[in-house]
């Protein structure tokens, strides 16, 4: 079952978004979820799921706040590091700054929602955290990193061969 549940599951594409976090010695500490997603308008909720072993997860927790950033295309370097490399190496040689409830907003991201921990519930082996928003931005107009079956990707608007074929690029060239 567990195999035949992630293959097919792989076939829901998923954003890519760093959630991130300090410690009280204002280190950084950052995970790559695929699950996050928006819960309510009113009151404004997000949500992601994070395994009950994430050692991330521990900091979001004894923090009670966490950002979350959407990774642009050009971020799967980034994100290969956050979601594999050692935990107190994964900041190295990423700018960031802090957020104004003490979180890391990453540089170069799609958007970011500040969020402090409105309530965490156990579902399966994975914990739901739902954040309350206390800040948000679209930061860049990059194109978003994506997953699907088990691989990085780019996202292309379909408006993008559209507004190409009305602009002409054939007709450019001459
Ligand atoms: C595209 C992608 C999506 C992921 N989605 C999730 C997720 O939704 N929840 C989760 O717990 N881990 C997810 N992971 C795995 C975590 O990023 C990874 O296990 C990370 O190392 C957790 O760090 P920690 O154990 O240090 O907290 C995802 C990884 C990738 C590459």
């Amino acid at each position: 079952m567990s195999r035949r549940f992630r293959d097919v599951l792989g076939n829901f594409p998923t954003s890519v978004v760093a959630i991130t976090t300090t410690d009280g010695e204002d280190r950084p500490h950052g995970m790559i979820v695929g699950t996050f997603t928006s819960v309510s308008l009113d009151p404004p909720l997000v949500s992601f799921l994070a395994d009950r072993s994430s050692a991330t997860l521990r900091e979001i927790r004894a923090a009670g706040r966490f950002c979350a950033g959407a990774l642009a295309g050009n971020q799967e370097r980034l994100s290969r590091k956050l979601a594999s490399g050692p935990a107190g190496q994964r900041f190295d040689g990423t700018n960031w700054r802090t957020s104004s409830l003490g979180n890391p907003v990453l540089d170069g991201v799609v958007a970011w929602v500040d969020c402090t921990i409105e309530q965490v519930v156990e579902i399966g082996d994975h914990l739901l955290v739902v954040g309350r928003v206390h800040d948000l931005r679209a930061e860049s107009p990059a194109t978003p990193l994506l997953f699907f079956r088990g691989g990085y990707g780019d996202y292309l608007s379909s408006a993008g061969p559209l507004l190409d074929s009305l602009v002409g690029w054939h007709e450019i060239g001459r």
